[in-house]
């Protein structure tokens, strides 16, 4: 809520509590492939299964809640993949286009989240390896800043606001 006026912060979220009810979160679910050094971010268990096998991968868990359909206040959140295996997640159909015409591959919508923090949400962060090829997604700032420090990752900032597995 930070940065919005009181009053229009508190119409944003009675207006989205009270629409946001009936829609349903959707885990996010990650894997790691120590083959491919990459990390794969989805919702889809059947497309998560799928990945796992093709690259020799295993499940991590849980990173986020986020929704499988467009709710207020979210955009849609698109992936793209590169023939090094690495996976970027995006609200911006700009840098789709972009990636896209430099060869990598479009995956269409992923999930939606938010763009700013509203409704309880946080940060997503995004770091990249240029030499792994990988870019990794995380809520925890401190798995974030463990990646910067010691596993060779890069800073991208926040890459869109999702709730948090507590939610
Ligand atoms: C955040 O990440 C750190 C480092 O990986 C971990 O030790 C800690 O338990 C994590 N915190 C939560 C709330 O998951």
């Amino acid at each position: 809520m930070k940065g919005f006026p009181i009053v229009f912060a508190f119409i944003i979220y009675i207006t989205s509590q009270s629409l946001a009810s009936p829609a349903v979160k959707n885990n996010v679910r990650v894997f790691r492939s120590n083959s491919y050094m990459t990390h794969y971010y989805t919702i889809d268990p059947s497309q998560m299964e799928t990945w796992i096998t093709s690259m020799q991968g295993q499940s991590q868990g849980d990173t986020a809640l986020v929704f499988g359909t467009l709710q207020p206040l979210t955009t849609p959140v698109f992936a793209v993949h590169n023939s090094d295996a690495d996976f970027i997640y995006t609200t911006s159909s700009d840098e789709v286009n972009t990636l896209v015409a430099e060869g990598w591959v479009d995956l269409g919508i992923y999930w939606y989240a938010f763009t700013a923090q509203v409704c309880d949400s946080v940060p997503l962060y995004v770091v990249d390896n240029p030499t792994m090829t990988d870019h990794l997604y995380a809520t925890n700032s401190t798995e974030r800043d463990v990646a910067i420090s010691s596993q060779g990752y890069v800073d991208e900032g926040i890459a869109m606001y999702v709730l948090p597995l507590s939610d």
